[in-house]
């Protein structure tokens, strides 16, 4: 007895001191909360069914299609050996994320149907045994990454797996953690599901699959790639605490590792949250750091017909709202099964980026606006040497040339339009600060200007949160 209270007692110290080397967390979240912009990408087997099973449009989200369409495992399984993506050029897909603007990447490295995009020795589920491409797709991506710059992020589901026995499927519409209630988006989370649909996915326990499964991958994706920025958890199913610590004790392998909120509920709450396809109001914020991840259609798993492409327009301007709201962006790419992206993407990011290219300053390292929502568009703020630079981003663009920023007391040092350095007129009129414009937008989307002023513009009191702002458990 005395002796198993020594090991245990050896045991937590040794815990401690393991947790107690792990680094501080604001040293962590530096480049994270600098980068405000990164790629998520959903990539897997669902990409060659592309939404469609045996002829039928199986509805909702592409990455669900075995769930929704109660595909058994060995069909499911076929999938795999007509995923052959000999076109995937990870080089290009990094180059394409960086030339949009983008800090970071977070790829699928196993999503739902548990297929591992890497070399997993614990199952043969996984890209090198099960598809005639038969290559760790994970690697070139960490080595291009390396190779640009570009932190690299793994997705894992690890509660979920509706093909390695074991695994968990999710059961029934809850009201605890919607992403989005009164949302009209294509909804993964207003379903009810069943549980299990196949017998051969219950021939062993969640305990032996976290055990003999998911806690052995992610030892192994923590292992296999070099540093791993960001690990990013998914649909806390039938989770124990018990099962969290399991991976939680994982983390010391990537000391500088960031981790969002999806391990479990309530206690593990990780660095960042995750609101799921929305961009909260700031009566929700509560001075946490925060992603919104977000699709650029209706589905993050590649649907061939899915065309509900959001424009330009709305993704710039998204990020400028989150910015201005102090959170990133997680802009969700779905490539297809020939390892392309779609071409409606690639347009997409190479707009973005020649808006980033010319605003880019407005967007990086910035804080949230210190000032109260705006008519005419969005602000973001950084502070230096005792002053303010605000970047005023103009969604409408005054008819009558004048820009009123309200509340804004402190004393102006310059004003100019960020794309071209052309100075701006500003005065007092009516006690609010007004800028001159020229009479035409210098972007239609977002023509932003630099504000400089005297001081440190006092932050707006952190709101109080009124729900929690989470999501991810419900399908
Ligand atoms: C959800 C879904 C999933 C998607 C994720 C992205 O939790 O289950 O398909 O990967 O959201 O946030």
């Amino acid at each position: 007895m005395k002796k198993t209270f020594l090991v245990m007692g050896l045991m937590l110290c040794l815990m401690h001191d393991v947790y107690s080397q792990a680094i501080d967390k604001d040293e962590r979240m530096a480049w994270w909360r600098e980068a405000r912009f990164g790629m998520f990408i959903h990539w897997g087997v669902y990409a060659v069914p592309a939404g469609t099973h045996n002829g039928q449009r199986i509805n909702r989200i592409g990455e669900w299609i075995m769930n929704r369409g109660k595909i058994p495992v060995a069909e499911y399984r076929a999938y795999a050996k007509q995923f052959n993506p000999v076109k995937y050029d990870a080089d290009a897909w990094v180059r394409m994320a960086k030339d949009a603007g983008m800090k970071y990447i977070v790829i699928t490295s196993k999503h739902h149907d548990g297929f591992a995009l890497f070399d997993s020795k614990v199952t043969t589920w996984d890209m090198v045994d099960a598809t005639p491409y038969g290559k760790d797709l994970i690697k070139p991506l960490a080595e291009a990454c390396r190779k640009h710059g570009m932190k690299l992020g793994l997705y894992y589901s690890h509660a979920q797996d509706w093909v390695n026995p074991g695994g968990a499927a999710a059961r029934k519409k809850t009201t605890e953690g919607w992403a989005n209630p009164d949302s009209t988006r294509i909804d993964a989370y207003t379903e009810t599901h069943s549980g299990h649909w196949d017998p051969a996915q219950t021939t062993r326990s969640m305990e032996q699959y976290i055990n003999d499964i998911a806690v052995p991958q992610v030892k192994e994706i923590l292992t296999q790639y070099g540093d791993i920025a960001v690990l990013w958890w998914d649909t806390p199913t039938g989770m124990t605490d018990a099962f969290a610590e399991k991976f939680q004790a994982l983390l010391p392998l990537q000391p500088r590792m960031i981790t969002n909120d999806r391990l479990k509920r309530p206690d593990f709450p990780g660095d960042f949250k995750t609101p799921e396809q929305r961009i909260p109001d700031l009566s929700e914020l509560d001075g946490k750091d925060w992603e919104t991840c977000m699709t650029m259609n209706g589905t993050w798993g590649y649907k061939s017909y899915d065309d509900k492409w959001k424009t330009t327009e709305t993704l710039i301007r998204n990020l400028l709202d989150i910015a201005s709201k102090g959170g990133n962006y997680l802009l969700n790419i779905g490539p297809k099964a020939d390892g392309e992206f779609p071409a409606e993407s690639i347009e997409r990011l190479k707009a973005i980026g020649v808006w980033m290219k010319v605003n880019g300053e407005a967007v990086y390292g910035t804080q949230a606006s210190p000032l109260a929502p705006l008519s005419w568009g969005r602000c973001t703020r950084k502070d230096k040497n005792g002053n303010t630079t605000l970047y005023l981003s103009v969604f409408e663009w005054p008819k009558d040339g004048k820009l009123i920023v309200p509340g804004l007391r402190n004393q102006v040092n310059s004003a100019a339009l960020l794309a071209s350095g052309k100075k701006l007129q500003t005065g007092i009129d009516n006690d609010q600060l007004v800028i001159t414009l020229p009479p035409n937008a210098v972007d239609p989307i977002a023509t932003v200007i630099r504000l400089d002023v005297k001081g440190i513009i006092e932050k707006v009191q952190a709101p109080q949160v009124k729900k929690e702002m989470q999501a991810g458990e419900v399908h």
